[in-house]
């Protein structure tokens, strides 16, 4: 549990902000991730000590180095600099941010509206003595909500709740509520979005719930310990703190543009371009929705403001789920893997926890397929696409996803290169195993 710690007021930091005149040398990847020894290229075991990364946890994200060696990679084959990349599935801005420490312009496609505020508020630039300026309005000018603070939220999101189960007690409610709309009258939309990705990124910090898994859970013992209204203010002060030493420490990396393209990558992945290399991990086929796992900063950021909202932003998600009902309709897809698994998906259809399966596992890469066939346009001659996925299992039913990607991506202009194991996970409780389903790394090369 957070401890209550006095907000700091903006003079303790004024003191620092000056620091932003000391020119600093480039900095490179290796002091971005120094201090983190990562055991594989796999894992993102360490980030939470890594500037930037530390903002808010993402588990999903892949290590920062596989960047840096995709790079190095496509340059050798080349015969010259990578100059652009592109992630089409943002998530916590790993691609982009180290293709900034190395010197690469990066776009980037993420569909989350606050996943896509955390990336943008790690690739901007700022001014450090602005920036902390606008801070003591937000501390100076908010006010607690008194009541109806997060209007169209489930009704289990605050006090009273739901039987008795709420997952912000009023106090926590009200200040967050406050501090979001007093960040939200602020002029500067960029320092607006850092503040607000700051204060969504404390919210499950102060909540009644731990977020695990696919889905959220009560914390045991929660009803006897609640946060407070003070503790709201100290966790978002500890961020900002943390925040400004990580914006002034590293704000002369090698490059400092972007491009990001928010909203659904099945419709945003250009098609045509200069691209060097892509770089991206897509949501699994395993019925995992990032809508659900980031529910609560989307609320508590304001980013969702009804039960429609959040339907809308589920359906322009990856179709690797089946919570939400829409179409699974889908091209023809060329790969005779994926006919032998729908068979025998087709065959145990009645024995699913969701009839849907089958036909979501088509459209995952049908979906799949869209974003491939746009980048073999995007990219250039010879240049890379990396992508790290995972394989799923349905009442016995292996999935192997590398596999029928790189047939359908044979069929789309690209060769296969490499195709490594890269970790293994963990069968979800539907999957009602607990044997390893297998991760890999495809390397596909743009004839
Ligand atoms: C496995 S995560 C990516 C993690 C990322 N490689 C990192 O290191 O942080 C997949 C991301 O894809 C996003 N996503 C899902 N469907 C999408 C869509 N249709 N368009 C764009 N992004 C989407 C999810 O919100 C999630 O952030």
């Amino acid at each position: 549990m957070p401890t209550a710690i006095k907000p700091l007021r903006p003079r303790d930091i004024q003191a620092n902000a000056s620091a932003t005149d000391i020119p600093l040398p480039p900095a490179t990847l290796a002091q971005w991730l120094s201090g983190r020894e990562p055991s594989h290229l796999s894992t993102n075991s360490g980030t939470p000590l890594v500037a930037f990364q530390a903002w808010r946890n993402f588990k999903e994200a892949f290590a920062p180095e596989l960047i840096g060696q995709a790079f190095e990679e496509t340059s050798l084959a080349l015969g010259r600099k990578i100059e652009r990349s592109i992630d089409p599935f943002g998530g916590s801005g790993t691609t982009a941010l180290a293709s900034q420490f190395l010197g690469v312009q990066p776009t980037t496609i993420e569909v989350n509206p606050y996943l896509a505020d955390l990336i943008e508020a790690k690739l901007a630039s700022y001014e450090v003595e602005a920036l902390v300026e606008d801070y003591a309005r937000v501390l100076e000018t908010f006010t607690d909500v008194a009541a109806d603070c997060f209007p169209g939220a489930p009704n289990t999101f605050v006090e009273p709740g739901r039987s008795d189960r709420y997952i912000f007690n009023a106090g926590v409610a009200g200040r967050l509520a406050g501090l979001r709309n007093a960040i939200l009258a602020l002029e500067n939309p960029t320092h607006a979005r850092l503040f607000r990705v700051l204060l969504s990124s404390i919210a499950v910090d102060v909540s009644n719930v731990v977020v695990s898994g696919k889905g959220r859970r009560y914390r045991r013992g929660w009803e006897a310990r609640q946060s407070t209204a003070a503790q709201v203010l100290g966790l978002f002060d500890d961020a900002f703190v943390r925040a400004i030493y990580d914006i002034r420490r590293y704000r002369n990396r090698a490059c400092l543009d972007y491009t990001l393209l928010r909203g659904d990558s099945r419709l945003l992945t250009p098609s045509q371009g200069e691209f060097d290399v892509a770089i991206f991990s897509p949501p699994y086929p395993n019925s995992f929705d990032y809508t659900d796992v980031y529910n609560v900063e989307l609320w508590v950021g304001g980013y969702l403001n009804s039960k429609t909202s959040n339907e809308i932003l589920r359906k322009q998600t990856l179709r690797s789920h089946v919570q939400i009902h829409r179409s699974f309709e889908t091209e023809q897809l060329v790969s005779k893997t994926l006919d032998r698994v729908s068979t025998e998906l087709e065959h145990v259809r009645a024995s699913l926890w969701n009839r849907s399966i089958p036909d979501m596992v088509k459209a995952y890469f049908g979906d799949m397929q869209t974003i491939m066939a746009n980048l073999a346009g995007a990219l250039t001659p010879g240049g890379r696409a990396y992508m790290v996925v995972g394989d799923s299992r349905y009442h016995g039913v292996q999935i192997p996803v590398a596999d029928i990607l790189i047939e359908l991506a044979e069929h789309l202009g690209f060769e296969k290169v490499a195709d490594e194991p890269f970790r293994s996970m963990r069968a979800s409780p539907q999957q009602g195993g607990r044997e390893e389903l297998i991760e890999s790394l495809i390397t596909l090369r743009r004839a």
